[in-house]
């Protein structure tokens, strides 16, 4: 069924925003009561009223008059209205002759983005399936062929999101290091610093330099959840602390690290806006293969020592798992005391295809020397594209991983060796010959 409250046909491919081209007449049925009869009747009608943006159902006229608008897609008639509503409203002294037909005209200031956009966007095309509004700023990611409109969309994106101060387009895929997009300024102000909202704490930062993604906000919540006071967490790729900054403010102890020096600076910004004491809270600026052979092997062990619950958060689903390998042989026998709470690791990473649970396993159990029992946990976080996972994979850290060089590399060097020593004895026994 074609909506009717839907922006005009003609406005289809406009490409500059013309507000007074935006303009259609609807006719709606409209009671016309004495206001002393309203209280009465409302409560009757409340699912049948017309609701349209910035439009009052309910209209004071002169001479104590009332008009109430009925919703034209569900009213054509006085029959459209229920037998029930129609005789309560006949008990209320409201009757067929009250009700009339009115002209309502609807503008720009009726539609919603999502009606406007829809409306003129090319039909044969898949349209904007969605924006995300970051702080004061919306951002889109707007396919080829939504390029000729994207003045338009910025136009209206900037007058309908409430709050929106700037709009911008992401021009290019999430592929650099710093997981930051370069972004072109679509509407509004050229400022990329913003403040947002989470898991009862506030992450200000430049959003044109750092990493930051709204939809991961309930997986920052599933993970701080799991924490209690005490516990210990390691952030290997924090970004601006989503992770970190909520598990110090439940008093873990934390040890938060990011390479890129902007997330760094947000990190310990944010920080201190959230009033985290030091006592719970220390960052780094180091690669993760950095942080996990230095910081990590300085503050586990005493860690352990003392039982806590520990916790390491690797967040940097391309490429998480190249990382795992440096807890391979981190430490001496010697140097490591007995775990008795074996120390979690929260792995992000990405898969493609059906069978998303195995191909995580797989991809761990390709790239770090675990026991497949090790592997304890394997969830899907969220669908990033048509068969694009982010799954978590939780895997125990035992004493074993921690103690025991490399055994693939050390098997591929035995092998390496026996072929040396092999190709020696066989040259040997040449020259011996
Ligand atoms: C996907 S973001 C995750 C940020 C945050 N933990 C979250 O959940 O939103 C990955 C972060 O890893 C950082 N990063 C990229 N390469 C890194 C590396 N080699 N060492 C440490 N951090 C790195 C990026 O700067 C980015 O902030």
């Amino acid at each position: 069924m074609k909506n009717i409250l839907h922006p005009p046909d003609d406005i289809r491919c406009m490409k500059t925003l013309n507000k007074d081209k935006i303009k259609t007449t609807v006719q709606v049925h409209c009671l016309s009561i004495n206001e002393k009869k309203l209280q009465g009747i409302v409560p009757l009608l409340k699912n049948y009223l017309m609701k349209i943006e910035k439009f009052k159902p309910i209209q004071h006229i002169a001479d104590n008059k009332v008009e109430i608008y009925l919703s034209p897609e569900l009213i054509k008639n006085w029959s459209g209205l229920p037998n029930d509503i129609q005789s309560a409203l006949e008990k209320n002294s409201v009757t067929e002759n009250d009700l009339k037909i009115k002209n309502v005209e609807l503008t720009y200031e009726n539609f919603s983005a999502e009606d406007l956009l829809r409306a003129i966007l090319p039909a044969d095309k898949e349209g904007l399936s969605s924006f995300t509004k970051i702080g004061h700023i919306v951002h889109v990611n707007l396919r080829e062929h939504l390029l000729p409109f994207k003045s338009i969309i910025g136009d209206i994106l900037f007058d309908k999101v409430q709050g929106c101060k700037s709009v911008v387009n992401k021009v290019n895929m999430i592929d650099n290091t710093y997981r930051n997009f370069h972004m072109e300024l679509l509407k509004g102000e050229n400022n990329m610093i913003t403040a947002v909202k989470e898991n009862n704490c506030t992450f200000k930062f430049d959003f044109s330099k750092v990493y930051w993604n709204s939809r991961l906000c309930t997986e920052h919540e599933r993970i701080i959840k799991k924490l209690n006071q005490q516990d210990v967490l390691f952030d290997v790729f924090a970004g601006v602390g989503p992770f970190s900054i909520p598990a110090a403010k439940k008093r873990c102890i934390v040890y938060a690290n990011d390479l890129n020096p902007e997330s760094y600076k947000w990190l310990e910004y944010n920080a201190k806006a959230n009033k985290i004491s030091n006592e719970y809270f220390q960052s780094f600026n180091k690669d993760g293969a950095d942080f996990i052979k230095t910081m990590i092997k300085k503050h586990l062990p005493i860690n352990l020592e003392n039982e806590n619950n520990i916790f390491i958060t690797m967040n940097l689903p391309a490429l998480a798992v190249n990382f795992l390998a440096n807890f391979e042989g981190l430490f001496n026998p010697d140097e490591l005391p007995n775990i008795t709470k074996t120390p979690l690791i929260f792995l992000y990473c990405f898969v493609k295809g059906e069978n998303y649970t195995e191909l995580a396993k797989e991809l761990i159990l390709e790239n770090f020397n675990c026991n497949v029992s090790d592997i304890i946990d394997i969830f899907r976080v969220r669908t990033v594209s048509s068969l694009k996972e982010m799954m978590r994979v939780t895997i125990r850290l035992t004493r074993e991983i921690l103690t025991t060089e490399n055994l693939r590399k050390r098997k591929f060097e035995d092998h390496e060796d026996n072929n040396t020593k092999r190709s020696k004895d066989g040259k040997e026994q040449e020259e011996s010959r």
